[in-house]
């Protein structure tokens, strides 16, 4: 029987392909954006200890108390923002969720949603599941920076909403408080919203990247998604969660409830208490990861590699047109199998990749050992 796909032009993503093949060759696995290291021992033994405690049948709806709560402290803390935990805070399995839960209730048939290329992979199958139409905005390199005319340009009547991500994967790149002034100028005379991916919130080096949560009227009107996988290193348990003014959140919340209903309550007691007992640990996490960067930075200094500038999350981009004059995808083929390095083509990220641009991408969320041992090897092209 014919089955007549929503996503035909869907396949197995580009993460699973190079992990897939960095596994079968040996290679240093550089690609996928997830941690080689454990986290807290002590946030690992909470997580027991909820466990062994009972804490193991359905959580509220919308979070355990005691987790959102904690998230409300979290961005009063980095924010100075109070946001309320009942009616503006929603736990979700991964900020994924977040983000599918967002763009179904937000987004109609016929609606249209401007993003920003290069963009997570999530976005645009999501918005085509909610009938909608993707718009997109060129960030082009080395800068990465929108040209507000033409954001200004795509914007219609039908424009319902705007997904932004900063610190933005892959480029590295974090939005400033001008960016979110233009954006605010642009839309609001209008009735669209914004989806504000912000996963890599607390990984943003010398130039900070501004949140929505800091800008007093975009937040009105907008959905800000977060993730513990990224702030706590435990990408598998996939716990994030999504701060929105309570009319949107009570739209958010009718997905929600249908598509999980609530997320692994031990890992939701364990992340609440890490919380309260180490409030420091979020704002220890952008030293801790650009002593990271530095490292791989400074081990491909004299490559033939061009470094770009990373402002922000845990990924490093690399110009290689010095080196070879394959497309990105086989360059990255190349590099698993002579090289022993598996990186990510940054052309994946766009719909229409600009011409010429030969960009990888190497996530630095990894043991300084293997980060050096890598670079030595690039280094050697
Ligand atoms: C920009 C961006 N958004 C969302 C996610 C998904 O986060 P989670 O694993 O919490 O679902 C990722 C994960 O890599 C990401 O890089």
């Amino acid at each position: 029987m014919n089955i007549a796909s929503k996503l035909p032009n869907v396949g197995t993503t580009i993460f699973t392909k190079m992990s897939a093949l960095a596994a079968e060759k040996g290679a240093i696995n550089l690609s996928q954006g997830f941690p080689d290291f454990p986290a807290d021992t002590r946030l690992l033994e909470r997580a027991s200890q909820a466990l062994l405690q009972g804490n193991n049948q359905y959580s509220p709806m919308t979070g355990l108390p005691i987790l959102r709560d904690a998230i409300g402290d979290l961005i009063a803390r980095h924010y100075d923002r109070k946001v309320d935990p009942v009616n503006e805070i929603t736990v979700t399995s991964g900020a994924s969720e977040a983000i599918f839960d967002a763009i179904s209730s937000l987004v109609h048939p016929g609606d249209e949603v401007l993003l920003f290329d290069p963009a997570y992979d999530l976005y645009e199958p999501a918005v085509q599941l909610a009938g909608g139409v993707c718009k997109r905005v060129v960030l082009k390199a080395p800068a990465f920076r929108p040209d507000w005319t033409e954001v200004d340009t795509l914007v219609s009547d039908k424009t319902r909403l705007v997904l932004i991500n900063t610190p933005h994967n892959p480029t590295g790149t974090c939005w400033q408080n001008e960016d979110l002034e233009q954006l605010w100028q642009i839309i609001s005379t209008r009735d669209i919203h914004v989806l504000s991916d912000e996963v890599y919130e607390f990984i943003h080096f010398q130039t900070k990247s501004v949140s929505v949560h800091q800008h007093e009227l975009l937040r009105e009107r907008s959905v800000i998604v977060s993730s513990f996988g990224k702030s706590f290193h435990l990408t598998g348990w996939k716990v994030g969660y999504v701060v929105a003014p309570s009319a949107l959140t009570r739209e958010l919340r009718k997905v929600h409830q249908f598509v999980t209903f609530c997320t692994a309550t031990p890992f939701q007691q364990a992340i609440a208490e890490h919380l309260n007992e180490v409030p420091e640990a979020s704002a220890e996490l952008a030293g801790f990861y650009q002593q990271k960067r530095d490292v791989l930075r400074q081990a491909l200094e004299g490559s033939r590699f061009t470094l770009l500038p990373c402002e922000g999350t845990y990924f490093q981009l690399l110009d290689y047109s010095a080196i070879s004059d394959l497309d990105d995808v086989a360059f990255c083929e190349h590099l698993i199998e002579q090289v022993g390095v598996a990186a990510i083509p940054v052309s994946v990220f766009y719909q229409n990749p600009p011409t010429g641009q030969k960009l990888i991408r190497l996530c630095f969320a990894k043991d300084e050992s293997t980060l050096i041992v890598a670079a030595q090897q690039l280094a050697q092209l």
